[in-house]
């Protein structure tokens, strides 16, 4: 585990440790937004549609929101209700409220949000984890802050492209911790989300997910919180679905 300096709480990871300059440049390029807009985005967009659901009355969050690209496509795409975003490196929350996106920014780590609970219908982690040595308590806390029946949009890398990254970046204690996606799958439902759908991404080098907060663990059926289901006059009302 890695303590942030002078910081008594023991949990949080150290900002400058969380991801290295090779990284935070890959992660700001050019190629990551062309990746977000066209490729990463259509698919959550379209695994909400198949489910009929939509994030116009949600309150969002979005957790390692970077440089705020992704934030801006989660805007863009979906313009929810609220939407707010964080990320534990304070440069990259600086990028992101450059981009003057209705959104609240603010640093906050993953492993300890310090938000109350229950307070989103969706919240998006775009390869947030796997940087995260301490990434079960990560997802934890997401799990936490939302509302039962609230949706989690989760994209993250196997372990064969994370071996990768590690020749390319070097080792790290994170990338150590991550064990690839049926270790998420796993741990998924011991915070009491539930996989509602899965896909490849990437050529299958990571998976794209769409989990619901389950009420508690012994509650069978996923229930979706009414915010988030697509009404008819909702959907006309956006010129969508109009009856021939
Ligand atoms: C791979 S980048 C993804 C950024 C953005 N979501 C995207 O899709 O382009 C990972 C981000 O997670 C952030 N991060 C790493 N560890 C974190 C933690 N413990 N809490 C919050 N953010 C973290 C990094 O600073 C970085 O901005």
């Amino acid at each position: 585990m890695v303590k942030s300096a002078g910081d008594g709480n023991q949990t949080r990871e150290d900002p400058a440790r969380a991801i290295t300059s090779l990284e935070l440049r890959l992660m700001n390029s050019r190629v990551r937004e062309w990746l977000l807009r066209y490729w990463d985005f259509p698919l959550f967009d379209s695994m909400l549609k198949r489910h009929h659901l939509q994030l116009r009355n949600a309150a969002v969050l979005e957790a390692g929101c970077g440089s705020g690209y992704s934030t801006l496509m989660i805007w863009e795409h979906f313009q929810p209700r609220m939407l707010d975003a964080f990320d534990v490196v304070s440069e990259q929350i600086e990028r992101a409220r450059s981009r003057n996106i209705p959104a609240r920014f603010f640093v906050a780590d993953v492993t300890d949000t310090r938000l109350g609970s229950s307070l989103y219908e969706a919240a998006f982690v775009c390869g947030v984890l796997h940087h995260t040595e301490q990434w079960q308590v990560g997802l934890a806390e997401v799990s936490r802050v939302l509302k039962s029946g609230g949706l989690l949009l989760l994209e993250e890398p196997t372990r064969p492209f994370t071996r990768f990254e590690r020749r390319i970046i070097g080792p790290s204690a994170a990338n150590e911790a991550w064990h690839g996606l049926r270790s998420l799958k796993a741990e998924m439902l011991k915070v009491g989300l539930s996989v509602v759908e899965e896909r490849p991404l990437y050529f299958g080098l990571f998976g794209s997910y769409m989990c619901v907060k389950m009420e508690g663990a012994a509650e069978r059926q996923p229930c979706i919180a009414p915010a988030l289901l697509l009404n008819d006059a909702d959907e006309l009302a956006h010129g969508q679905g109009v009856p021939a």
